[in-house]
């Protein structure tokens, strides 16, 4: 296996500060809740969260998903849910990455029948090639069109999430 470094740590420190600027700017002074899904995001929320000038409340969630024995999809479910209530409050949901933005559509049709008053989208990598469900991602870290990235939260079979960059995985010498 080789790693290629795609994103040393000072491109990305750079990234979250840009994008907290844009955030704060885009909130202001409205009530905010900030949505950490567990696990691939904690270290771009980390950052992302250091870099803001407002002060919003946060949560954290974790998705699983499960095979379907009644149909060939897979089923998604919480195995952590908010506990914060968000209704009437502005929601930015943190990812890792939007690959074929399955995970991202069920995460927002569950929070938008909660009744926030709004629903945004900040990713570190939006990961545009595999997309099945139209996904926008409305506060891109880095836009990549293909490969599987691994570190600075990003796994492989649960390992390379503490890589302090971000690397493109090659499991062969293609
Ligand atoms: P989805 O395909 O958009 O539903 O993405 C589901 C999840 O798969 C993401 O939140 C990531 O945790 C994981 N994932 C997708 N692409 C990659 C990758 O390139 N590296 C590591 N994890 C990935
Ligand atoms: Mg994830």
């Amino acid at each position: 296996m080789k790693f290629i470094q795609l994103f040393d740590r000072s491109q990305i420190e750079a990234r979250a500060r840009e994008l907290g600027r844009e955030i704060s700017d885009h909130y202001g002074e409205e009530p905010l809740v900030c949505v950490c899904v567990l696990k691939g995001a904690y270290a771009f929320f980390t950052d992302l969260m250091r870099n803001l000038t407002i002060h919003p409340t946060m949560d954290f969630v974790r998705l699983s998903s499960y095979a379907d024995q009644t149909s060939r999809k897979s089923k998604m479910v919480f195995s952590k849910d908010m506990e914060i209530d968000i209704r009437d409050k502005h929601v930015l949901v943190v990812e890792d990455i939007v690959d074929t933005g399955h995970s991202m559509s069920f995460l927002l049709k569950v929070l938008e029948a909660r009744g926030p008053r709004s629903i945004k989208i900040a990713a570190m990598i939006d990961k545009t090639e595999r997309r099945e469900v139209d996904v926008n991602v409305d506060f891109v870290g880095f836009p990549l069109d293909r490969g599987y990235i691994v570190g600075y939260g990003l796994d492989y079979a649960e390992q390379y999430r503490e890589l302090d960059g971000i690397y493109d995985l090659k499991f062969s010498e293609a």
